[in-house]
C-alpha cells in the first residue's frame, strides 16, 4: 500500500452546531489529494489542510467538464464509532464513471485506506444526531493547461468532507415534483449513468423553472419518447403501487445506479416486498393515482436518503400522493436504512465499514 503522508492543519475551524447544520456548507480541516500524470499513474496521495487551490485559467476541467464525483456518508454509531456506508461500492462506481469520462481509474482499495485515514483524523467532525452526518465528496478533474478537445494527460482526485442536515429545506417532510416533458436529463447512449457535473448543470435550468412554480425538484422522463420515468434532480425514485415496489430500470443507461436505490432494493426484499425494476411510464404512475391504487412514492440517494414526495404534477393535472404524507412503507425503508447506519440495526448485509 502506498504511503499517505499527513499535513495537519495549525489553525483548525470552529464546528457548527449540530442543530444549525444544512447541506453542504461547511467544511472540516482537512483533505486528501492526489495526482495522476501518464509518466507516473496515480501518485503522491496526502492529507492536507482544506483550502483553495490555485489553477491557470487554461485548466481543461473549466472548458468541458472532464470530470466526476461522488457522494458517501459517514456516521457515528450507538458506540460513538466513526463508520462508512458503503464506500468501496462508491468507489466502484466512480471507477465506471471514469471509464465513461475517459479518467484513469483509481484502485478502490486505496481509495477507501486514504478516505478512512482522512476520516480517522476527522472524527471529531462526524455529527451525532438523527438526520445527520458527515457527507463525503470524492471527485476527480481534469487538470491539463490546454484548450483543445481531447482526453486531459495529468488530474487531481480530491476527497472533501462535510457535516450535514437534511438535503431539502423541508427536512425529511414530503416534497413536491414537477415532471417535466420539455426538458430532459439524459439520453439513451449519453452519459446519464455516470456521475459527471454536465448531467448536473444541464439539469439547472429546468429544476428552477419547477422552484420558480413552487415544486422542489424535477422528475426526469426518457429523452426519446418523454414518457418513461427516469430519476429526480438529486435521487432516484420509487413508486408504491397496488403493494408492489416499482422503480425504473437501469438498463437504460440514463440513470445514475445509486447506491441507496440498491440498498433500498435489497432491505425491500428482504423486508418481504415484491420489488420491480422495469419500464414505468408516467402514464401507468397517474393511472395507478386515479384508480385509487398509487400507494406511495419516495426518492432514495445519498444526500436524501429516502424522501417521500407528496406532491406530483405533471401536464395540467397535480396529484396528491398519501395525503401528502411519508407512508408506512418510506417509514420503514428509512427506518431501517438509517438503523444500519446508525448502527441501531444489525448490518445483516455487510454495508457498514468501520473507521
Ligand atoms: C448524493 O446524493 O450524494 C449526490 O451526489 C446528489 C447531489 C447532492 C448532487
Amino acid at each position: 500500500m502506498k504511503e499517505i503522508k499527513v499535513f495537519k492543519t495549525q489553525d483548525p475551524k470552529e464546528k457548527p452546531q449540530e442543530k444549525d447544520l444544512a447541506f453542504g456548507n461547511v467544511f472540516t480541516d482537512h483533505m486528501f489529494v492526489m495526482d495522476y500524470s501518464v509518466e507516473k499513474g496515480w501518485h503522491d496521495g496526502r492529507i492536507i489542510p482544506y483550502g483553495p487551490i490555485e489553477f491557470e485559467p487554461s485548466t481543461m476541467v473549466f472548458h468541458y467538464g472532464q470530470a466526476i464525483f461522488e457522494g458517501m456518508k459517514a456516521y457515528k454509531n450507538k458506540e460513538g464509532n466513526a463508520v462508512i456506508f458503503r464506500p468501496y461500492d462508491g468507489f466502484l462506481r466512480l471507477n465506471r464513471s471514469a471509464e465513461r469520462l475517459c479518467i484513469p481509474t483509481i484502485d478502490p482499495d486505496f481509495a477507501c485506506a486514504a478516505l478512512k485515514k482522512l476520516i480517522d483524523l476527522e472524527r471529531d467532525w462526524i455529527p451525532k444526531s438523527k438526520g445527520t452526518a458527515l457527507y463525503i465528496r470524492p471527485f476527480i478533474i481534469s487538470t491539463d493547461n490546454f484548450i483543445g478537445v481531447r482526453p486531459s494527460n495529468t488530474y487531481k482526485f480530491f476527497i472533501i468532507l462535510s457535516p450535514v442536515g437534511a438535503y431539502y429545506t423541508e427536512g425529511f417532510k414530503p416534497v413536491k415534483i414537477y415532471v417535466t416533458d420539455k426538458y430532459v436529463r439524459a439520453v439513451r447512449g449519453g452519459t446519464g449513468a455516470a456521475k459527471t457535473p454536465g448531467n448536473y448543470a444541464a439539469s439547472l435550468y429546468a429544476a428552477k423553472m419547477a422552484q420558480d412554480k413552487g415544486y422542489t425538484q424535477v422528475l426526469w422522463l426518457d429523452g426519446c419518447e418523454h414518457r418513461y420515468v427516469e430519476e429526480v434532480g438529486t435521487m432516484n425514485i420509487f413508486f408504491k403501487i397496488d403493494g408492489r415496489l416499482i422503480t425504473p430500470t437501469l438498463d437504460t443507461g440514463s440513470i445514475l445506479p445509486g447506491i441507496t436505490r440498491d440498498s433500498v432494493i435489497k432491505m425491500a426484499k428482504n423486508l418481504g416486498y415484491e420489488v420491480e425494476e422495469r419500464l414505468i411510464s408516467i402514464d401507468e404512475v397517474f393511472k395507478a393515482h386515479d384508480d385509487g391504487k398509487l400507494e406511495e412514492v419516495f426518492g432514495t440517494g445519498t444526500a436524501a436518503v429516502i424522501s417521500p414526495v407528496g406532491i406530483l404534477a405533471w401536464k395540467d393535472r397535480e396529484i396528491l400522493v398519501n395525503d401528502g404524507k411519508m407512508g408506512k412503507t418510506s417509514k420503514e425503508l428509512y427506518e431501517n436504512i438509517t438503523g444500519i447506519q446508525y448502527g441501531i440495526i444489525d448490518d445483516c448485509f455487510g454495508w457498514i465499514e468501520e473507521v
